[in-house]
């Protein structure tokens, strides 16, 4: 594995590699250990041309806790508003020597390019990409579930994939790359995914997904979820004529404060609301949900950092062969 471009093209070993690897990191970390020396001398290159708080901010933290340098660019008040390419940026960082590139773009395919061409030599980490995928975010909510249940179940080690859990995925799928990413991952641990969203609000081709689609988040919540993952309206991508009223988005598709009270009702008493982050609160989900016991979005968070170290350390390690695919064949 030479990048992490894409959970669709993602080994169920790699994948399970990458979540074995977060755990030892996050052990690591309950040891207090601040700082592992593995990747000193090395430099990661956070290159956002979006906007970003828990990504830039997580493998910057992730970075460093591995002893490598970090140099942040962001668009906003580079030379990208003179008109300067991805290319001659991404060679502009490179020159300063790069071992790793992390890349957030507004088109979807730019971290492939980065990645396809000789522009640079560098390992490349899609850290999101237009509506496309978000392969870290996947793997940090695929990680929280594995532990979660892990420890729901007593168990003293984590379960090596998700094989059975019911995960809802509700909201703005349209627009959403963690959505993408979610449902290849997810497929790929064993999991079993709804999307449910508004049919405005679902993408061409939707059918074709690995997963079932659901226009209604009550019925799917009856049929029974061990984790309902709400996703952000991407206000700033979308065509008014896409999205009922506010009011009507948040009765019909949002995690309210009567969805939350339904889940006891419902015999639903393990079951974890998930968010990627940013909300909309009082939107997609009501403060009483995010903010509620069975809330993981700040665990969520916290996870990112391991993720994020693990694959930092597994691409730059210099052990890029495949594992054997102990968990069965790879995907
Ligand atoms: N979840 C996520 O990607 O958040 P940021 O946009 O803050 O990085």
């Amino acid at each position: 594995m030479k990048h992490l471009l894409s959970t669709e093209d993602l080994s169920l070993a790699n994948a399970i590699r990458i979540l074995d690897t977060a755990e030892e990191m996050a052990a690591v970390g309950d040891r207090e250990v601040k700082k592992l020396p593995a990747l000193r001398g090395r430099t990661v290159v956070n290159l956002f041309f979006e906007d970003s708080t828990r990504t830039r901010i997580s493998f910057e933290a992730a970075a460093k806790r591995l002893s490598a340098d970090v140099i942040n660019f962001a668009a906003k008040g580079s030379s990208v508003s003179k008109g300067e390419s991805l290319k001659d940026t991404a060679q502009t960082l490179a020159a300063m020597g790069a071992d790793a590139v992390v890349i957030r773009h507004w088109a979807s395919g730019a971290p492939h390019r980065l990645a396809a061409t000789d522009w640079i030599d560098a390992a490349v980490i899609n850290a999101g990409d237009g509506t496309h995928e978000h392969p870290t975010q996947a793997l940090l909510d695929a990680f929280t579930m594995r532990r979660h249940w892990s420890q729901l179940a007593g168990s003293a080690s984590i379960g090596a994939d998700l094989k059975g859990m019911r995960v809802a995925i509700a909201g703005d799928v349209l627009h959403s790359r963690v959505a993408r990413s979610n449902v290849w991952l997810l497929r790929t641990l064993g999991a079993d995914v709804t999307l449910v969203a508004p049919p405005t609000l679902l993408p061409i081709g939707v059918e074709h997904w690995p997963c079932k689609v659901s226009y209604n988040l009550d019925d799917t919540l009856a049929q029974g979820v061990d984790a309902v993952m709400m996703l952000r309206v991407q206000g700033e991508r979308m065509n008014a004529s896409f999205f009922p009223s506010t009011r009507e988005y948040s009765r019909r598709w949002g995690f309210d404060d009567n969805r939350l009270r339904a889940l006891d009702s419902l015999g639903l008493k393990d079951t974890i609301i998930m968010h990627p982050g940013p909300m909309n609160r009082g939107l997609e989900i009501s403060s009483a949900a995010a903010d509620s016991p069975r809330s993981t979005v700040l665990a969520q968070v916290r996870n990112g950092v391991s993720v994020r170290m693990a694959t930092l350390y597994l691409l730059l390690s210099g052990d890029t062969r495949e594992p054997a695919a102990s968990a069965g064949a790879a995907t």
